[in-house]
């Protein structure tokens, strides 16, 4: 089985990340549309065009799903990449549901952060609309840590000045949930951490998308098994070099640090 994951850039990884863990047999064609990240200071029309293209390259590897590890890009996708296309195409929005029915019985508010696209669009606005009847979320836009991550730039004094900044207008300690509506904003765990009250519980949208994904192809999670599977990576449509897997692999690790904090 070979599954095609795409994001703008390295955000996608915390979705793949997970994704060899409970399908270590699975083989993985990774897309960073390096060329032109971060998507969500494009157009609609721009990161429409992009989608195009991916999905077709991904086709051509012959993929038998393909997730779009961004939820920027599944915020402008059109119904028209679920429909006509041969293979299941599975899409991430924020987890708002999931935080509200999860800490349902705990009181306090949600707050949503994601890219300015994601958060001014329909999808999230009639997403709210369904799951959020008493107006208990809240919305954020981070664009700069999707700049940050790209650049591996996780100094801690420029984030952390960066998120009080963005969130100086926000009582932080009525929130009961932040859900990571950016797959790049997985990398900085640890210092929402120190940002937010201890309470505060985290929720992104990776198991629910994967879940979906194993939902799809009829298999079953195979959690502890060693992995057999192989991952090519590719950055907007070409092979990548030796020193930008080197690159990935710094950000695996990151992940691995962000996921035990
Ligand atoms: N990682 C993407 C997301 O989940 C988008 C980041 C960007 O390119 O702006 O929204």
């Amino acid at each position: 089985m070979r599954i095609g994951i795409f994001d703008s850039g390295i955000g996608g990884l915390s979705v793949l990340h997970r994704a060899v863990q409970i399908m270590p047999d699975a083989d993985f064609v990774y897309y960073a549309d390096e060329a032109h990240v971060p998507y969500g200071e494009k157009t609609k029309e721009q990161i429409q065009g992009y989608i195009t293209e991916i999905i077709a390259f991904l086709l051509e590897k012959q993929v038998d799903a393909i997730v779009i590890a961004c939820n920027t890009a599944t915020s402008v996708a059109t119904k028209k990449y679920r429909s006509s296309i041969a293979v299941p195409v599975i899409g991430m929005e924020p987890a708002v549901k999931q935080a509200a029915e999860q800490y349902s019985a705990v009181p306090g508010r949600i707050l949503v952060v994601a890219t300015p696209v994601t958060i001014f669009g329909n999808k999230l606005h009639d997403l709210l609309e369904r799951v959020d009847p008493e107006d208990n979320v809240d919305l954020v836009a981070l664009p700069k840590l999707v700049r940050i991550a790209e650049r591996e730039g996780f100094e801690e004094e420029e984030i952390m000045a960066y998120l009080e900044e963005a969130l100086r207008g926000y009582r932080l300690e009525d929130y009961k949930a932040l859900v990571l509506g950016c797959t790049h904003f997985n990398y900085f765990k640890p210092y929402y951490k120190k940002v937010f009250p201890d309470r505060v519980k985290f929720v992104d949208g990776n198991e629910g998308t994967l879940r979906q994904l194993m939902r799809r192809l009829k298999v079953q999670k195979k959690e502890g098994l060693e992995r057999t599977g192989k991952t090519e990576y590719y950055f907007s449509g070409r092979p990548v070099t030796a020193e930008e897997e080197k690159k990935i692999k710094r950000y695996m690790l990151r992940l691995d640090q962000a996921e035990s904090v």
